[in-house]
């Protein structure tokens, strides 16, 4: 499984990428107000920083406007990744933008039957939000679970790459569905190391060690 960062954090993501566990880099217009940052200016640094693909979303409310800002987010870099919203004009974007031979993924997702409709559109990237279904009551791994059957079912090849992920279950979770990606804040990746156990095991180990008097080196 994929490990992309949810986070227009360049300090984050150097952190994590020093560590192996970048493969790609998700943002939104969230994530790029939070950073303070100019969007071309960040998102440069960012593609420079990480070979895999990095998500640029455009905000254009009409698919024309969506195709002209995603031709021009990537000029940024060759890793960027345009990402539309799950509407019609998304859809068509996608479709325009996914024929010319870029990587468009699909946000917003909240469906199984809008999933679908993103995979015939050409999607590379599907992202479903777990979180923001959990917020309302409703099961997000359910439909991460859902939209791997369907794509399965059809061998559509746009991967699955769970996002709006709040907890280290919901890592869990989408690895064992086999969901293709997770998009994660790093507060979030960081949490998969803890456990009490190996804590208070090297706790032990370290109060025993001290009770030998040696040294490695
Ligand atoms: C994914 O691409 C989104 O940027 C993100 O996962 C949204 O997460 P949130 O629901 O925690 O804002």
């Amino acid at each position: 499984m994929k490990f992309f960062v949810d986070t227009a954090d360049i300090d984050a993501i150097r952190e994590l990428h020093a560590l192996g566990m970048v493969d790609g880099v998700t943002t939104n217009p969230s994530l790029i107000m939070k950073s303070g940052r100019d969007i071309r200016e960040v998102t440069k640094e960012i593609c420079d920083l990480v070979e895999g693909p990095v998500s640029a979303e455009t905000v254009a409310p009409d698919a024309e406007g969506m195709i002209a800002e995603g031709r021009e987010l990537a000029k940024i870099a060759d890793n960027i990744t345009i990402k539309v919203p799950l509407t019609w004009d998304g859809l068509r974007a996608c479709k325009v933008l996914s024929d010319e031979g870029r990587m468009v993924n699909v946000t917003l997702c909240f469906s199984a039957n809008q999933a679908l409709l993103a995979a015939k559109a050409g999607a590379s990237f599907i992202s479903p939000f777990i979180g923001r279904l959990d917020d309302i009551n409703l099961d997000g791994m359910e439909l991460i679970a859902d939209i791997r059957q369907i794509y399965d079912n059809y061998d559509f090849r746009t991967e699955i790459l769970a996002a709006s992920i709040r907890t280290v279950n919901h890592v869990t979770e989408s690895a064992r569905i086999g969901a293709d990606v997770i998009t994660a804040p790093p507060a979030v990746i960081k949490a998969l190391v803890s456990h009490p156990l190996t804590d208070k095991g090297l706790d032990a180990f370290m109060a025993d060690w001290a009770k030998t008097g040696q040294k490695i080196i």
